[in-house]
């Protein structure tokens, strides 16, 4: 427990912004620091580190079958904007201390182990989800890499080369060769701690899809164009917007979120000629999640300006909804059960690497309780009983996998 302390301690001090909160983005100066530190304790827990194409960072100790597909465990270090401190980092320090605990006691495994840092999950610097875990699945879209820029106009082939990654070699990050892959996460919601449990088994991770949404009008005088007259499309966009609710209720477990908004040419004394806002859209299965797509673009088109332009429509890649593996799921229940921990199954409602590690093995998921149920904002918090209590289950099951051998990787 208390080396997950001390990591916690020290990263803790990176990123983190005047008025609380933390801001960790991809090939910023704040996650070379991160990767530096990390560096150091995968050495220092056994494992050979590496960097890949894309700038995931991953720690590896070599087992007695070398070629057998690996167990993998990690999660993303980086975070939304006035993000918390763990929020997809808390699955790489506990990923690692597990790592480092059962090797400790057992040495050498049976199949290499892996842990991995991912970067870009949250998207925030250049509005790519699960961007480090899309090039290893090889599932982006290379030309994002020279169009996509940042808030200061800089493309994420610029930013690569800045922490000396090339963009044009993207691929060399694409693996095949997954045994299984386990993420450890806080809950970011309040099932776990509002009835008591300490660990969430995930059975399903909901389908997510963003979409950048543009509707027209007539840039104007504030002042001098009567109200009667105008076109103004940030009206158009917020009766659109008020209608999204009441799509995502009649679906069920459908969520939609409108978390950014901007008008051009945004000024406070100027009717908008346009208005853009993006939509995060949800639902664990995925055929409904494609109709609350269509229902929201229809909905966009309904309050649109009558005979103006055409609203604009960007998608975003799409990640799709997916079910964990069942043995995976199995040995995270018996290894809750031998800890003698209260667990219960859960879904997540929030998008993670694992989504593109699915693409390539055998994925599951553990949650622990955070605190409130609150993430994505400086209040995240997990207590460190909770999250080694997560450490504990992740060790066992790496216990079975790599040592077990339960998944016959070796023949
Ligand atoms: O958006 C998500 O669900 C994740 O935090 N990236
Ligand atoms: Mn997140
Ligand atoms: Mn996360």
């Amino acid at each position: 427990m208390k080396e997950l302390k001390q990591w916690f301690d020290s990263i803790s001090k990176i990123g983190a912004l005047p008025d609380g909160g933390y801001y960790r983005g991809s090939y910023t100066q704040e996650e070379l620091e991160i990767q530096e530190l990390l560096t150091k304790w995968m050495e220092k827990s056994g494992l050979t580190v590496r960097k890949d194409a894309a700038g995931n960072l991953w720690g590896r100790i070599d087992g007695e079958f070398e070629n057998a597909p690996p167990i993998i465990t990690g999660s993303h270090i980086d975070s939304v904007r006035n993000g918390g401190n763990y929020d997809g980092i808390f699955g790489v320090l506990g990923g690692l201390a597990a790592v480092k605990r059962i090797i400790e006691e057992k040495g050498k495994p049976i199949i290499p182990i892996e842990v991995v840092a991912f970067t870009g999950e949250e998207g925030s610097r250049f509005s790519i989800g699960l961007m480090g875990s899309h090039a290893v699945a090889g599932s982006l879209d290379e030309d994002d890499f020279k169009t996509k820029t940042d808030v200061n106009g800089i493309t994420i082939a610029e930013a690569m080369s800045k922490v000396g990654l090339d963009a044009n070699k993207i691929k060399d990050a694409v693996r095949d060769n997954v045994g299984a892959y386990l993420e450890m996460h806080i809950e970011q919601g309040p099932v776990l701690e509002s009835s008591g449990l300490s660990i969430g088994v995930v059975d399903a991770i909901v389908g997510t899809q963003q979409f950048r949404v543009t509707m027209y009008g007539e840039a104007g005088h504030a002042g001098t164009v009567p109200m009667a007259n105008r076109k103004d499309p940030m009206v158009y966009a917020s009766r659109a917007i008020a209608r999204f609710p009441e799509i995502a209720k009649n679906t069920g477990d459908g969520v939609i979120t409108v978390g950014r908004i901007w008008a051009k040419p945004d000024a406070e004394n100027v009717i908008p000629g346009e208005v853009s806002f993006t939509v995060d859209l949800r639902h664990p299965v995925e055929e409904i999640k494609q109709e609350i797509a269509l229902a929201v673009k229809s909905v966009c088109e309904e309050e649109a300006l009558p005979g103006g332009k055409e609203i604009g429509w960007l998608e975003f890649p799409n990640n799709i909804a997916t079910s964990m593996d069942d043995k995976l799921t199995e040995l995270l229940e018996d290894a809750c059960k031998n800890l003698g921990y209260s667990y219960k199954k859960i879904s997540s409602g929030a998008g993670h690497d694992t989504l593109n590690m699915a693409k390539l093995g055998k994925v599951g998921m553990l949650f622990v309780p955070c605190k409130d149920g609150r993430s994505h904002c400086p209040e995240e918090f997990a207590s460190i009983e909770d999250m080694n209590k997560g450490v504990e289950v992740l060790k066992s099951c790496l216990n079975k996998l790599a040592y077990e051998n339960t998944l016959n990787l070796t023949n």
